[in-house]
């Protein structure tokens, strides 16, 4: 069976992945700095899968932590996830943020090279197609200027495996996730946000559980048909399983090229107040929110086409906008 080496597999998407991998039958290795994440994620994937994945605590961004690894594990591929990833804090730390995402990618892919690995799947995002002239959108859109240096590092990550594939000797797949949201249907394993979240869904789920007071729904004078901002939020479960059939293909040969890109979204779009419409009906709370300003830097509106996944990939996403708000909720019920 072959070895998967995950990296950032204690986080949000990647602890899901760990999973669904473990449910394939691959053979799983985390490697995770812990920085935004608890060891026992660990535990919690064993109490899933029936299976303890290895687990070894690195920064993949120093050179010699990374390189001992492969020193002295076997590894057939990498998932990379390990990655500094709010928007706003980049726009405050940006050389932080090049620093740690482009070195550890630049590290996985020069012990690659060193070890003979040939095939890497990583985390990229919808965010590298800035504001869409048209939607949904295919991969054959050109990527707009990034808005943020964690959308830059997510386009140079991509810029440098578009030359370091080049080769052949290393195959990789991009996968842009639209909006992962929602957590494992057994509520073991969910987001874990830092602080007060700056991303929709933990903002929602803590404030109907009274942690924060309300949630401010960043504009409503969008040209949209409510008048808030339209994303394509997906389960982090349907797409935890998009990384098992990319990472598939390339064991089974089916590559068309050195680097491939795939959406992976829904191919739906849902305004904000969908997102709270759908959250307290499967919850039965009702939700304190009011409407705000606009936050700079959001786009109006991005869904995927994800027709090529689809054809490629012989996947889909399978879960509703409501399992995934109720599944979110779980998670945040057990927290307390
Ligand atoms: N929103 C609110 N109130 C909040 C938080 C969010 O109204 O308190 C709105 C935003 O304005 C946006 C929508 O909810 O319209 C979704 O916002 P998120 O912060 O949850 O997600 P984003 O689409 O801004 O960001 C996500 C990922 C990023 C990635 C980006 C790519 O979190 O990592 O998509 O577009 F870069």
């Amino acid at each position: 069976m072959k070895t998967i080496l995950v990296t950032g597999g204690t986080g949000y998407i990647g602890s899901h992945t760990v999973v669904e991998l473990q449910s394939k039958g691959y053979e799983v290795i985390i490697a995770d700095n812990l920085a935004n994440s608890s060891a026992d994620v660990v535990d919690r994937i064993e109490k899933i899968t029936g299976i303890r994945p290895v687990f070894i605590k690195a920064d993949l961004s120093k050179e010699q932590e990374a390189a001992a690894i492969f020193d002295t594990h076997h590894i057939d591929g990498i998932i990379n996830f390990a990655a500094y990833k709010a928007v706003g804090e980049s726009c405050e730390k940006p050389i932080e943020y090049y620093q740690n995402n482009l070195q550890i990618a630049l590290n996985m892919l020069a012990n690659m090279k060193r070890m003979g690995i040939q095939y890497f799947v990583q985390s990229s995002s919808c965010t590298v197609y800035g504001e869409p002239k048209h939607n949904p959108i295919n991969e054959d859109c050109p990527t707009m200027p990034a808005t943020s240096p964690y959308g830059n590092t997510k386009q140079m990550v991509e810029e440098i495996l578009h030359f370091v594939t080049k080769s052949g000797d290393i195959k990789a797949i991009a996968l842009r996730y639209f909006n992962p949201i929602g957590a494992h249907h057994t509520a073991l394993i969910g987001e874990l946000p830092n602080g007060i979240p700056n991303n929709l869904i933990p903002y929602i789920t803590q404030t109907a559980a009274g942690l924060r007071q309300q949630l401010t729904v960043f504009g409503n004078d969008y040209p949209t048909p409510d008048g808030t901002c339209i994303r394509d939020y997906i389960h982090v479960v349907d797409l935890a399983k998009a990384h098992v059939v990319a990472m598939d293909r390339c064991f089974e040969n089916r590559n068309k090229s050195n680097l491939e890109y795939f959406n992976i979204g829904t191919g739906n779009g849902f305004s904000v107040l969908d997102i709270i419409r759908s959250f307290e009906k499967v919850s039965g709370v009702k939700l304190n929110y009011c409407f705000g300003k606009r936050r700079e830097g959001d786009v109006v509106q991005i869904w995927a086409d994800t027709t090529l996944a689809e054809k490629e990939l012989g996947w889909k996403a399978e879960l509703s906008l409501d399992q995934m708000t109720l599944s979110a909720w779980h998670w945040q019920q057990q927290l307390q």
